[in-house]
This record gives structure tokens, sequence and C-alpha cells, in this order.
């Protein structure tokens, strides 16, 4: 980063973050990419780009695109979403085409579906080629534009040791994140063919997230794309021994099958567990997790987490449910949107 070669990004003229869009638009086999500050933005800049206002998005109930993003396709674009059942990180082809709207003097344009992999609430869990390619056949039958949140498509490429460009095939375009398990302080990258890029770097502008001598933070980014992905499958083995070490505990209800990549979700069905009281008992051990409510939490292991530090988080979580004091339930002040 401090190396880095810089120049204004406004006007093109940074080398670093030039190199950094061209080796993202590689990665995924798209035209061209547009580096953007924050996930949020690259999803904002690319719901806008397809788009028109009054349009219609088919989105996953429990997508980050719908809940965690502060309504701004509606704000800033005019979009309405309709959502649709993602339960479990899975979105149906049929749902899709359910959802999808004919004629009617009285119905909004139906006009792109977004599907999210790994599915960030359901617990990084993966959908593979062939469920989105269900989706996508749909959407192509009915001329809809798709978009990709792949905020971690590289945990779900390394879970199903495919290439990322395979996963992101066929997807009109595809935002991809630096600053998750890839580990770049700062960051992110929607792809796809160059007009939409084009258009969708004026909305950046628009955004404010046009940004000056950018090669700094992009630099990093380099980093991220040329020598994090295949480390993510240590987070993904960090991530399996920590739920198998804790899956048993009296209390604690942990579905194994959804701890494909680095995220775990666990529910507390004690009373005397509460989410927030143990992510408490956690931090002053150093280990930080987020609690959803009183009785959810989300944890997700990174390049910083080493099989020990998973193994201690196992000790801690077996020392918490063991003493575990009996208290009233649902005293708890609400934790993250997770
Ligand atoms: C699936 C998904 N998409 C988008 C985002 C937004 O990323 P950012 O926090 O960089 O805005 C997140 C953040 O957690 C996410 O999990």
């Amino acid at each position: 980063m401090a190396e880095a070669e810089v120049g204004d990004d406004v006007f093109g003229e940074d080398p670093t973050v030039n190199r950094l869009e061209g080796l993202a638009a590689d990665t995924l086999d798209k035209e061209a990419a547009l580096y953007v500050a924050s996930g949020t933005m690259a999803n904002l800049c690319s719901l806008l780009a397809h788009t028109e206002r009054g349009d219609e998005v088919i989105v996953g109930r429990g997508s980050h695109i719908f809940l965690n993003e502060v309504a701004g396709a509606a704000v800033a674009g005019g979009l309405q979403f309709q959502p649709i059942d993602d339960r479990g990180g899975h979105v149906t082809a049929q749902l899709v085409d359910e959802a999808v709207r004919g004629q009617n003097i009285h119905w909004p344009r139906t006009r792109l579906v977004c599907l999210e992999n790994t599915h960030n609430l359901a617990g990084g869990v993966v959908m593979t080629p062939a469920e989105t390619d269900a989706v996508l056949e749909v959407a192509r039958r009915h001329g809809l534009k798709t978009h990709l949140d792949g905020a971690r498509l590289f945990n779900a490429a390394v879970y199903l040791s495919l290439p990322a460009n395979t996963l992101a095939a066929g997807f009109d375009s595809v935002y991809i994140c630096l600053s998750k398990g890839l580990g770049a302080p700062v960051g992110s990258l929607t792809c796809g063919p160059r007009d939409f890029i084009e258009r969708a770097r004026k909305y950046r502008k628009m955004l404010g997230g046009g940004m000056r001598q950018a090669g700094v933070i992009a630099a990093a980014g380099i980093v991220a794309l040329t020598s994090m992905v295949d480390r993510l499958a240590e987070d993904h083995r960090t991530a399996r021994y920590i739920a198998e070490g804790i899956h048993d505990l009296l209390g604690i209800q942990l579905d194994l099958s959804r701890v494909q990549t680095n995220i775990l979700f666990l529910g507390f069905s004690r009373p005397d567990l509460d989410a927030v009281q143990v992510s408490a008992q956690l931090r002053q051990r150093g280990i930080l997790a987020a609690p959803s409510g009183s009785t959810r939490m989300r944890l997700v292991t990174h390049h910083h987490v080493t099989m020990a530090d998973a193994g201690a988080v196992v000790t801690a979580f077996r020392d918490i449910c063991t003493s575990a004091a009996p208290q009233p339930a649902g005293t708890a002040a609400s934790g993250s949107p997770y």
C-alpha cells in the first residue's frame, strides 16, 4: 500500500485501481469491473445500472440486499423489491418464475433477479451452479437481468473446488468483496459488461463514491485477490472444527449441514443462555461474536483465527454452557442485524 502508484481514479488515471479492476474482471471472466468503497455500494450501483425507476427486483427474503442495505434501492432508485423464499440459502427457479410479473396495467415491470452466494443469513451456505443455472434460465426466458451478490463468492468457489468464474458465469453482473474473508481493509468490486460498468461508474460518482488516489487501498485489494483466495479453505476448517466441538452442547442449536464455509449461526434453546450475555463472556476471553436478539449468534472465522484459536472457542463455549446460571429469558438488548 505504501508503494502503490497512484493517480486520480475519478478520471480513470489511478494505475493501481485500474490494475485491480482488470484483475477482478479477468478473474470472473467479465468485460470490466468497478472498484467501490463497500459491498452495499457495489450492490446499489449495480441495481441502479440495471433498472429504471418503478421497476421491481426479485430478491431473497433473507438476502443482504433486502434486509441490510437501508432501502437504498428504494431511496436512490425508486425500485420495489419482491422478496421470495430463500430459506436455507437456496432460491428455486420455480419461485423466481412465479414471482415474475406479466403484462398488466396495474403492475410494475419485473426487471432484475438477485441471488446471494454464499448466503450470509443462512450461515454461509453455498448454491451450486446447477441451482443458479436453473434460475438464470428462467430469468433469460423472461428477459430479466441478473445480479449476483458474491460478497463471499470465493468461499463458495473454494467449497465446491470450482473457479469463481464458473459460479459467476451467466450473471449479467457479479459483486465481490475484498474486505471479508479475503482480508483487505476496505473495498469491493462489481463486474459485468463494459456499458453496465460505465453506468455503474456514473452512479458511484452520484453516491459520492468517486475516490481520488484510491490506489493506496486498491493495492491491498490486489493482494487479496492474488494471495488470499486459496487459503479460505483454512477458515472453512476452523469453522467446521468449532461447529463439531460445540453442536452437542446442551442448549446449543447448530445445524452441521449448514456449516459449509466460514460462518456459523447458533441458536440458544436454554433460558439461562442469553446470546448477548454469552457474547459478553466470550469477549472477555478475546472472542468476538455477533448476537442477534437473545437467542441467536453469528460466528465467523477468518485469516487471523488459527486452529488453536478455534480450540479456545470450543473450550470457552463448553465452560460457559456448563457454568451458566438460570436467569429470566428475553431481557437482552437487540444485537446485530444478523
Ligand atoms: C451478502 C452480503 N452482501 C453485501 C454486504 C455488504 O457489504 P459491506 O458491509 O461492505 O457494505 C454484506 C455484508 O456483510 C453481505 O454479507
